[in-house]
């Protein structure tokens, strides 16, 4: 196995997606950010290494899950892939969430007006923001890049929306106290919950996919 001491965060997500398990556990950015080797960043988190080392080794060698190489797949199989799992059901949850997410807010925002009203708040830009984004890969950059003509400054602006999303869910993350569920909560308050935490899970593993893999393989179409 390569040294993962020394191997950036992106790197290893990309050559062992298991590994983006311990990421989300520790909340290690693996999808806008991930430049930095895993030593780095766990001593900048105050991580300890070689737990973290452990944790990832433990999930690669479960047989569990998710372990496609995505990078070693024809790239139409790989957009096939994010469109499939992750475009496809994205909107239809981003509308269940805001139906609980107002709820909620009109419900209980009086106990914590200031943590609703930024939920609510940066739910709906997290929805604004992803249905045009979405339909600009669908329309305009998958396309460009199945007949392997993307310029840099498609990609580029696409990587600017990960990032703004990828900003706007540490906020929502940071809003819910990294979704803590109070014992208080009502059903809607603990499915809004698990609704965001697990839409920030899903986009981290998507916007790894595109940053790290799909796009590196277009601005080198013939890598
Ligand atoms: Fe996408
Ligand atoms: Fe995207």
């Amino acid at each position: 196995m390569t040294n993962l001491a020394t191997t950036t965060v992106a790197e290893i997500a990309t050559q062992h997606p298991l590994s983006t398990r311990v990421f989300a556990r520790h909340s290690v950015d693996f999808c806008c950010g991930g430049h930095e080797p895993l030593a780095e960043t766990c001593r900048a988190k105050g991580l300890d290494l070689d737990r973290v080392i452990q944790e990832i080794e433990a999930e690669i060698n479960s047989s569990q899950g998710d372990q496609a190489r995505w990078d070693l797949v024809p790239i139409t199989e790989l957009i096939e892939h994010i469109v499939d799992t992750y475009h496809s059901p994205l909107l239809e949850e981003l509308a269940g969430i805001e139906t609980m997410a107002r709820k909620v807010h009109r419900v209980h925002g009086d106990k914590d007006q200031v943590m609703f009203d930024g939920i609510l708040k940066t739910f709906l830009a997290v929805r604004a923001d992803i249905e045009p984004h979405l339909k600009t890969e669908e329309e305009t950059l998958f396309p460009m890049i199945l007949e392997g003509k993307t310029p840099d400054e498609v990609l580029d602006s696409i990587e600017d929306d990960h990032k703004k999303l990828g900003q706007l869910l540490a906020t929502m993350r940071s809003l819910t106290k990294d979704f803590f569920v109070p014992a208080e909560a009502c059903n809607t308050w603990r499915a809004l919950l698990v609704g965001l935490k697990t839409l920030e899970a899903d986009l981290h593993r998507h916007i790894h996919l595109e940053n790290h893999i799909l796009h590196p393989r277009a601005r080198q179409p013939c890598a």
